[in-house]
């Protein structure tokens, strides 16, 4: 979602913001804005669409050589998407700009406060209220500096926040705050770089610090400190980045998206390297290990997440019950947090989430917590809010996962949740050598994706004969069910082809009536225990004119009979086979989306990392 970035030190202040915020495209924004102080002077700039929008508008003014300054990519909650409401905002009195990630559920309350005080609103904006609240208690005569103001002022705020704040009567001085949103401070050589991904930094510094929920940090060109809102001091934890620059590089591919899908067979070896344990027939999963005899009491489990996290949290539900005899359910998180969930004794909850931000599984990951179950986390981005909330986690290891759409970070997903749940099987009723066998197995995914990926011309030819239709459906069973739901959220959220996913047995029970001349229907139809089942779906769907494309175990001749295409994918266990299954899916997807001329890693309204519910 929105992007923060901010710069002190002894060099111009434009080009680490511009090269930041182009780091940030990624996350998803609609515009762009940056404020540098140059001379005792703010200068605020912004423009709606690319950042390149911004650039340009930069450059016909000149440029700026200020040596602090703020800059924020924008993707609309309060107010349309317009010049007037991105960000910097900034206070009517004291030349103080302020950008802001995030969302002050107050800032009505504020806002009336606010203008009877006087104060002229020029957006529809929470973070301007932050702003001219700031601006409302900053009194230098008085002792209240910008640090005091900005800590004073979030006193008041509720909601969620990552800010950072300069003003023009302190052009030495960098405040930066979160709560609930993330931000992180580079620590340079006589510079500093505040971002809310580690993306926008490690071009510069692979030293940071990541802030705490209420912390404020007041930044120099010589130094920080750290405090609380309540000007606690505080000692924040200088910390060594793991990112590396060619991680967030195209390198070779035209998008993340393409670039991230083949990089699957390495990232899911560095997800299992070191956690399976052929002599002992046992996972090993240091991120549990002090929790292990909680874990063997589990009576129930419940995953929770959004979007492609909880296809793989509804694949964990199958191996759960499968592997580890645990009854489960995967939710919505954003259902979960807001029903009345009875959380019974010996119950464990998993939060699925490659960024480890999402605003609604994080919600209800405290609300299962607060009602006494044990929390685990299954997270890709280390030291995200999720993975910092939970007992104990699991880290994906698949390295950042740039493209809006997620594929790496589904297969290292439903890679750690069945490693976890033959963790807990172990503990259970699984022998060693039942685990050694699927340890085998898990062994070769990396090399069969390996292999699936060199069909990829192949699965772009059959894909350019259905990109015009307008309407798919995606059919699965048993543990490709959620495969299914999978490859039509890829399909919809990149090529903006209407795509419904559902179990292989429900079309029957209405979607039937959908199915006409030409549409194209995609069948996970691998072998495994309900292959006749999806076969007599696929007559169905052929009897009535619709195509079928389907997704089919290496060998398999029988499918060419009753499937126009067929994308093959090597035989495995049916538990670890969506890992294969959804690789041809979302290189289809992929290629739809090219094939429409759409720009895969910039997919419209979309944000990366959804951090309001
Ligand atoms: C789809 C996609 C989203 C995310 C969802 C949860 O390709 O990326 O559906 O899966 O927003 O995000 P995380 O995993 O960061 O919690």
């Amino acid at each position: 979602m929105c992007g923060i970035v901010a710069y002190i030190g002894g060099k111009a202040a434009q080009s680490y913001l511009l090269e930041g915020l182009k780091r940030l495209e990624y996350r998803g924004y609609d515009s762009a804005g940056l404020a540098v102080l140059e001379g005792g002077k703010l200068n605020v700039v912004k423009a709606v669409g690319r950042v390149a929008n911004l650039e340009d508008k930069i450059e016909d003014m000149g440029g700026f050589r200020g040596t602090i300054g703020i800059a924020h990519t924008r993707w609309a909650t309060h107010g349309g998407v317009t010049e007037f409401n991105a960000h910097p905002h900034t206070d009517d009195r004291n030349g103080i700009a302020i950008i802001h990630n995030g969302i002050i559920e107050n800032y009505a309350a504020l806002k009336t406060y606010l203008e009877e005080k006087g104060h002229k609103f020029q957006s529809q904006t929470d973070t301007e209220v932050l702003a001219m609240l700031i601006g409302e208690l900053y009194a230098p005569q008085e002792g209240v500096d910008l640090e005091a103001a900005v800590q004073a002022a979030l006193r008041e705020v509720t909601g969620a926040y990552a800010i950072a704040v300069i003003c023009e009567k302190e052009p030495d001085v960098l405040v930066v705050a979160r709560k609930g949103s993330p931000l992180m401070v580079g620590v340079g050589a006589g510079e500093y770089v505040v971002a809310s991904d580690a993306s926008a930094i490690v071009s510069h510094t692979t030293q940071a610090f990541v802030l705490d929920d209420y912390n404020v940090v007041k930044i120099t060109r010589t130094g920080f400190r750290t405090s609380t809102i309540h000007n606690v001091p505080v000692t924040s934890k200088i910390m060594q980045l793991e990112l590396e620059l060619q991680e967030i590089e195209l390198g070779g591919f035209s998008h993340f998206m393409q670039k991230e899908i083949f990089e699957q067979p390495k990232a899911l070896s560095n997800c299992i390297r070191g956690r399976l344990n052929m002599d002992e027939g046992r996972i090993h999963l240091g991120g549990v290990g002090n929790f292990s005899k909680e874990l063997s009491k589990i009576k129930n489990i419940v995953l929770t997440a959004q979007g492609t996290a909880l296809h793989a949290a509804m694949i964990g539900e199958y191996l759960f019950e499968d592997l580890a005899k645990v009854s489960s359910v995967a939710e919505y998180a954003s259902e979960f947090r807001y029903r009345n969930p009875i959380v019974e004794e010996n119950t464990l909850v998993i939060a699925v989430s490659q960024s480890g931000e999402t605003a609604d599984t994080l919600a209800a990951l405290q609300e299962a917590k607060e009602r006494g179950a044990l929390a685990l986390g299954v997270v890709n981005v280390v030291g995200s809010s999720i993975a910092r909330e939970t007992d104990a986690g699991v880290y994906l290891r698949v390295g950042p996962e740039i493209g809006v759409a997620s594929t790496k970070a589904f297969t290292g997903q439903v890679a750690v949740l069945s490693m976890l749940a033959m963790y807990m099987g172990r503990k259970r009723f699984m022998s060693a050598d039942q685990c050694r066998d699927l340890m085998k197995d898990m062994e070769r995914v990396p090399g069969l994706i390996e292999r699936i990926c060199e069909q990829d011309a192949r699965i772009k030819k059959i894909t350019e004969k259905y990109t015009h239709r307008e309407n798919w459906l995606f059919l699965g069973r048993g543990y490709n069910y959620p495969t299914a739901l999978e490859g039509a959220l890829k399909l919809k959220e990149i090529s903006y082809i209407h795509a419904e996913g559902m179990p292989a047995a429900e079309m029957k029970h209405g979607p039937i009536a959908l199915i006409n001349d030409g549409m194209p229907a995609v069948f996970i139809a691998n072998r495994g225990r309900q292959y006749e089942k999806v076969m007599s779906n696929i007559q169905e769907v052929r009897s009535r004119g619709g195509h079928v494309i389907a997704v089919a175990t290496e060998g398999d001749k029988e499918i060419t009979k009753y499937a126009e295409d067929v994308m093959y994918i090597p035989d495995i266990p049916e538990c670890l086979s969506p890992m294969l299954a959804v690789v041809p899916l979302q290189l289809m997807a992929y290629h739809a989306a090219v094939l429409r001329g759409h720009d895969v890693d910039k997919p419209r309204n979309l944000a990366k990392s959804v951090t309001v519910e």
